[in-house]
């Protein structure tokens, strides 16, 4: 697990490009009959929003990309002009303001998801007055009381009352979201439910004679419970960056995915300690005698706070994060250490490597493989790209 490579930065990341078409290809073999909408919120949860969604649609085909804010996709598509894929907008704030300005979506072809019956007649205003298309992609509230048109009667007549007085016959996608897919428990039970309720709204609008040309509601969870692939659409995030999203005290994983990340750190300090000395703020008592690592990788670089007491394995050695976590440096405590000289100061250690069971490892049961992709990135961050 260590190297003493001193041309690597202090601290890095690497993104592995490969992986990530590992991963798309597994998720085709998996969904062979889905179009992708590959979730790229916040920055590709960490692992640089211009390299993964250049790499996606230019090497592995990928057309459709989900963005969280119209920001991060203007970021993209100002960049990156020459892609032809749409970009997607799911929560931008600029939906909740009154005089929405909808030319920032037409003019550099992104598109909004819309999710409620004012920003609904603003869009279809703005396509009317303006002799604009942007196409009606449509979030619905099933369960989960995110963002989303309400299901009932009433908000289904309202949308249908503001399509008849346009002459609206079309849907271009008709969405919602699972809001506890990453259970197995969850699946025949609030799963189902939100998607019986989903089915419900397309057939209302159907029966209606509004056509909808294009659905989605999986996630990552729902795809690898095999939820939802009847729509044409499926929107991973998680997954292609190589985790499952499946809680791991459940089950473990049937997603045989690489991790497109790997985060590595060095050794600054390497001290013999005896029982009861204390190390870090609090100074934590140490239960036995050992060995004491402190790594270059703190809160800010996003390593989470709960990581104390989490396992951690180097060289054959069996260890743990320790004390509490500093800003910019984390104890690892090695009792009973077998050989003295399993590491030097300097060495690089890989916090996780791309065998998922290592991220796993790293994040234990308990904390979240979202936050943690999606804390330790750049800047702070050196991520270095393999393509
Ligand atoms: C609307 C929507 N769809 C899909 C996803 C992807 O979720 P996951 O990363 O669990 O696949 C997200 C995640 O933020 C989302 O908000």
């Amino acid at each position: 697990m260590t190297t003493n490579d001193n041309s690597l930065p202090t601290r890095n990341g690497i993104i592995n490009l490969p992986n990530l078409g590992f991963n798309l290809d597994l998720l085709k073999k998996k969904a062979p009959n889905n179009e992708i909408i590959f979730m790229v919120k916040s920055n590709a949860y960490g692992h640089g929003e211009l390299p993964i969604v250049k790499f996606a649609n230019l090497e592995k085909g990928i057309n459709f990309f989900g963005f969280a804010s119209l920001r991060e996709a203007n970021f993209a598509r100002k960049r990156l002009p020459f892609l032809e894929a749409e970009f997607i907008v799911f929560s931008d704030l600029f939906m909740v303001q009154k005089n929405m300005d909808w030319s920032l979506y037409a003019e550099n072809r992104i598109i909004p998801v819309v999710h409620n019956i004012s920003q609904l007649e603003s869009l279809l205003n703005f396509n009317e007055n303006n002799n604009a298309s942007i196409p009606l992609y449509l979030m619905f509230n099933t369960g989960m009381n995110r963002l989303g048109f309400d299901t009932e009667e009433k908000d289904l007549g309202q949308i249908l009352k503001l399509f008849n007085q346009r002459g609206i016959t079309k849907i271009h996608h008709l969405m919602s979201h699972f809001g506890y897919s990453y259970s197995v428990k969850e699946r025949n039970t609030s799963v189902t439910n939100q998607y019986t309720i989903f089915g419900k709204i397309k057939k209302f609008f159907q029966s209606h004679a509004v056509k909808i040309n294009h659905t989605s509601m999986a996630n990552s969870g729902a795809i690898e419970q095999g939820v939802a692939l009847e729509e044409t659409h499926i929107r991973p995030g998680l997954i292609l960056y190589g985790p499952s999203s499946m809680l791991q005290k459940e089950a473990r994983s049937s997603w045989n995915s690489k991790m497109v990340s790997t985060i590595s750190c060095k050794i600054l300090s390497k001290r013999t300690v005896k029982k009861g000395e204390r190390c870090s703020y609090g100074l934590s008592q140490l239960p036995e005698d050992g060995i004491l690592l402190v790594i270059n990788l703190g809160y800010a670089d996003g390593v989470p706070l709960s990581i104390s007491n989490h396992p951690f394995e180097l060289n054959g050695e069996r260890g743990q994060f320790f004390g509490r976590v500093n800003m910019d440096m984390t104890f690892l405590f090695f009792p009973q250490v077998e050989d003295v000289n399993f590491c030097q100061e300097g060495d690089v250690i890989n916090l996780w490597d791309e065998n998922p069971e290592s991220f796993y490892r790293f994040i234990g049961k308990d904390i979240h493989p979202y936050a943690v992709l999606c804390s330790m990135q750049m800047p702070r961050l050196q991520l270095e790209y393999l393509t």
